[in-house]
Order: structure tokens, then C-alpha cells, then sequence
């Protein structure tokens, strides 16, 4: 970690305690913090005055009962100073409210001590979580754990149906393969999953479209659908085997088709995040901006009630490509270490991006946070209208 950062602008930016709003829905918010000191502290919403015991450190508290479209005042006080946050509730969309579901991306289950080093070292535990594999050193599939949180908070968010947008492993071995299925497999609600980069990359011991399905992984090949209520998901394969690159152009037909048959709106999910040009200007490279193009442009003129999503940059943005709304939610593996839900209605559908609050979670996330000198907070973050917001079907 090199000695000059911006993370100690970042802390005293944040209140010092790294206090934050970190997402909101119509009736809740997500409040988290990343050094709070141990002891009773006050938080005001409002009216409403509340007590919060901690134990020092990073965490999270889930502020409830706000109406929606409502304006609330936050105030944290920790010794002699009080911290203000804002909290701005969404409206619904219109229509009544159908379905949930949820997505995670960006597992990369195994990446381990190799990848990491200095705050970002994985470390041992005295008690690994039952089920969770660990290594010579001692030190637990962290990856495994997080992507785990994360799929229990979604499902206790009420999530009826999971979409893994890639990136499951960070190389495909039988070891990394195993994790997936132990995580994926035996799940309460139907999982969806697609590819990514790390999943087909050179490095791969076998076909990961064969290893997954050996383990009862279905990974989606070219397009394939899930109609729920209210809504289709649309899956589009990104990935080029042995290549970091995603291309989805040669899909545009197969989904424009499903799209315009669905009678509903559209959830497309992808890996790869769609370039603004055909060259790459910040790391990853992705879907070359033509090609992404041309794709969205065949989908939209299809079916206009539509959103897409997708990893692989680990970072949250929301943008319109060829008029259709694009979003890329952050990964569970580091900083900010998110799942995205979605509500459906018939007018539209909501989106929102939660941190992981499990406290082992979030205390490793926030460690992570300090990658590239603190840069990598102020990147991958992204603006709350990036990561929640309501959608009305055009
Ligand atoms: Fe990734
Ligand atoms: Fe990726």
C-alpha cells in the first residue's frame, strides 16, 4: 500500500468515521460506516432517535418505515461531533409490484493469498464458516464467503429468483467448480448463471460449460430466457473463450427476438460491461462500443421497456446505450461488495445496490477498500442515481 493516499482525504471527507448513505429503496435505506468507535452512539432520522451499540469498526444499520419519495435528515453522533446525511426514499413504479429478484457478479471463487497482498492479504479465522474449504495457511475461501452473505441477504430480501452475471470462478478448476455448486446448488429459488471472462480464460482446466453442468450448474450458452411475473430475462453469453474481451453484436437477432415476443418488460444480463469506443480507456476492456451498439439498438427498437446489466468492471454506473438503460453493479469478491435487487412491476421496475452487511463481510470489504491508494473507493463506487433508482417502462 504506498505510503501516499487519498484514502485519509476520503475518511476525513467521510466524517472520519466513514459514514454513509449507502442505499435507499422506497421505504428503507442501507446506512453504513467504516471506523465507528465502540460504545453507544445516538442517530437521529427525523423524529426518531436511536441508539446504536457497536463493537468498533466497520458497519451497517437498516433504517425502516420511511415513506416513499420522502426527504429525511440523518444525524450520527459520535462524541462531539454529529454527522449529517441526507436520505431520499424512490418512488415505486407505477402498477403493482409482481416479482423480486437479485443478481450477483463477480464471485471469483479461488482467488486467494496470490492475488492479494499488504491490507487486501487474506487472513485466518479461528473458525472457518461450516462448509467453507480452507488452505494450508489456514485461511478460508474468503470469495466463498462473501458471495454466500450475499446470497442470503438477497434472499432475505425477499429475492424469488438469483441471476449470477459471471465470473463465478477466478480460474475454472474442479476446486473452484466445487465452491459453485456448494453455493449455487442447492438454493431455495431458481439461479440463472452466466460466464465470465476469468470462468473461459486460458487458464481454464476444462470447459466450464461441461464442468458446470457435471456439478448440476446449468451456465447459459448463446441466449437463453426465464420468463417470471411481470417480467422476461433475457441471459446473453458476452464471453470469447481464452479472450478478456466481450462481444454480444452476434446475439442481437436471438434476443431482439425474444424480446419483442416477451408481452412484459426485459431484464438483459450480460458479463461484459459495453465500451463507449471501439478501444478500451480504463481497465477492463469490454463489449467494443460499436458492437454493444449495435446489439442494444436491435433489442430497444424491439421491446422499449427494457434494462440491461452487467459485471466484470466491479464497479457500479448507469448509463443508456443506443437508448437503452445499461447499469454495471459492483462484485461480491472486493470493495464495495454489493448484490443488486430488482422489484418488478407492470410500469417499470426498481433497482438497488446493497453493500453485503454480514459483519465479516463488510469488515474485509472495507479493508479492500483502501486498494490503489484509496482510489479504487472513489471508482468503483459509482453515484447513488447509479446504484438505486425506479425505472417507468417508456
Ligand atoms: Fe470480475
Ligand atoms: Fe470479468
Amino acid at each position: 500500500m504506498p505510503e501516499r493516499s487519498v484514502e485519509p482525504w476520503l475518511r476525513r471527507h467521510a466524517g472520519g468515521v466513514g459514514f454513509e448513505v449507502a442505499a435507499v429503496e422506497t421505504d428503507r435505506a442501507q446506512l453504513v460506516w467504516a471506523d465507528l468507535p465502540e460504545g453507544a452512539h445516538t442517530l437521529r432520522a427525523g423524529r426518531r432517535a436511536l441508539v446504536l451499540e457497536t463493537a468498533g469498526g466497520p458497519g451497517s444499520f437498516e433504517l425502516t418505515d420511511l415513506a416513499p419519495g420522502s426527504r429525511t435528515e440523518v444525524r450520527l453522533e459520535v462524541g462531539e461531533q454529529t454527522l449529517r446525511r441526507v436520505v431520499h426514499t424512490l418512488l415505486a413504479p407505477p402498477g403493482p409490484s409482481r416479482f423480486r429478484f437479485a443478481t450477483i457478479s463477480d464471485l471469483h471463487l479461488g482467488r486467494g493469498d496470490r492475488q492479494y497482498r499488504g491490507p487486501l492479504a487474506h487472513r485466518g479465522v479461528d473458525e472457518p464458516p461450516e462448509g467453507v474449504p480452507v488452505d494450508d495457511a489456514g485461511v478460508p475461501a474468503r470469495q466463498l464467503i462473501n458471495a454466500r452473505a450475499a446470497v442470503d441477504e438477497a434472499l432475505a430480501w425477499g429475492a424469488e429468483h438469483l441471476v449470477v452475471k459471471g465470473d463465478v470462478t477466478e480460474e475454472t478448476t474442479a476446486g473452484t467448480w466445487d465452491q459453485a455448486a456448494s453455493l449455487l446448488g442447492e438454493l431455495p429459488v431458481p439461479a440463472s448463471v452466466l460466464a465470465g471472462n476469468h470462468d473461459t480464460g486460458g487458464l481454464a482446466e476444462f470447459d466450464p460449460f461441461v464442468g458446470a453442468a457435471e456439478r448440476g450448474l446449468r451456465l447459459t450458452r448463446g441466449v437463453d430466457h426465464v420468463d417470471v411475473p411481470g417480467l422476461r430475462i433475457v441471459l446473453v453469453d458476452s464471453t470469447l473463450p481464452g479472450s478478456g474481451w466481450g462481444a454480444v453484436a452476434r446475439h442481437s437477432e436471438a434476443a431482439a427476438t425474444l424480446a419483442a415476443e416477451a408481452g412484459s418488460g426485459v431484464f438483459v444480463a450480460t458479463h461484459h460491461h459495453p465500451q463507449r469506443f471501439s478501444v478500451p480507456v480504463f481497465w477492463p476492456h469490454g463489449i467494443p462500443g460499436p458492437d454493444a451498439r449495435r446489439f442494444a439498438g436491435a433489442v430497444v427498437a424491439a421491446n422499449r421497456r427494457v434494462l440491461a446489466s452487467s459485471g466484470h468492471t466491479h464497479r457500479n454506473r448507469r448509463r443508456s446505450v443506443a437508448g437503452m438503460p445499461w447499469t454495471e453493479v459492483a462484485a461480491t469478491n472486493h470493495f464495495p461488495g454489493v448484490w443488486a435487487g430488482y422489484e418488478v412491476h407492470d410500469g417499470g421496475i426498481r433497482q438497488v445496490v446493497r453493500r453485503i452487511a454480514a459483519p465479516e463481510v463488510l469488515e474485509w470489504s472495507h479493508r479492500s477498500r483502501h486498494a490503489f491508494g484509496g482510489a479504487w473507493a472513489l471508482w468503483s463506487t459509482g453515484s447513488m442515481a447509479d446504484r438505486c433508482f425506479s425505472l417507468t417502462w417508456s
